[in-house]
């Protein structure tokens, strides 16, 4: 049963049955000059893309959302944009599931439920052909997909949903209202105090700090032990097989 979804004024919403991608439609919108806030949700999508161009399986039942966004701010910070959305999101989870069912973050943006993944987010943006340091961002699309009543069993990393850790009852429209409402509240918070205090929140439920981890990057495999999570969020890592810390900003982490 389709309920109501009631957004903050600070939302424009744009509701659609199917689509290829919301991230796409997103971005088409964000090109014609669509404002900051404008969200595009749809119950299912036939091309859903996650992080690295990997397949995002997409049956209605769950979420499907892409924000517009517009942040002042250099095209350099863009990346905070997608922990101060995990954080959203993991405050609006963790205020609709059982307390016995923890709410976890796994570098850098993927949030888990005990230690299996119920949602990904995916940042896209464009930006001058020959970008200089401290140039603004136009715009940014922040996607963000969640498991509710199904999940993949085929992925690398274990996934999960909602009903299959007991809160199937939690329905989409709840789950799309409370999200928008706490992304709000945190990156009001972003643009006044800055990324300590939503650096602060994800180390409160980040995964694997201490822990021997394994990272994906586009050319190489690190193993090591996840030292900390850097003032701007990078990885600090520091591989087996090398001196020194190096300091990663995009990959895919594993727990060995
Ligand atoms: C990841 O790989 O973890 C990120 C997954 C992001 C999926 C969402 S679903 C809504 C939006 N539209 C897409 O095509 N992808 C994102």
């Amino acid at each position: 049963m389709a309920g109501e979804v009631t957004l903050p004024p600070a939302y424009r919403l744009i509701t659609l049955d199917t689509v290829e991608s919301t991230n796409d439609e997103a971005k088409r919108l964000a090109r014609e000059g669509a404002e900051d806030g404008t969200l595009v949700w749809a119950r299912e999508q036939g091309a859903g893309r996650g992080r690295g161009g990997r397949h995002w399986a997409s049956p209605r039942g769950n979420l499907y959302l892409s924000l517009v966004l517009r942040p002042e701010c250099p095209a350099s910070r863009a990346a905070e944009l997608g922990f101060v959305a995990a954080v959203g999101l993991g405050t609006a989870l963790a205020s609709l599931v059982p307390p016995l069912c923890p709410v976890n973050y796994k570098w850098p943006n993927d949030v888990l439920l005990g230690e299996r993944k119920v949602a990904g987010i995916l940042i896209e943006t464009e930006s001058a052909l020959q970008p200089q340091p401290g140039d603004p961002l136009e715009w940014m699309v922040l996607g963000l997909g969640v498991n509710v009543q199904h999940y993949p069993e085929d992925t690398e990393f274990p996934a999960t949903s909602l009903r299959y850790e007991g809160a199937g009852d939690v329905t989409v429209e709840a789950l799309l209202g409370a999200f928008a409402l706490y992304f709000l509240d945190w990156a009001n918070r972003w643009m006044e105090e800055g990324f300590a205090p939503i650096h602060a929140e994800w180390k409160e439920r980040g995964l694997g700090i201490g822990r021997k981890i394994r990272v994906r990057l586009p050319r190489e495999t690190l193993r090591g032990k996840f030292m900390d999570l850097d003032a701007d969020g990078a990885l600090l890592l520091q591989p087996e097989k090398e001196s020194g810390i190096r300091r990663i900003t995009a990959g895919d982490v594993f727990f060995e």
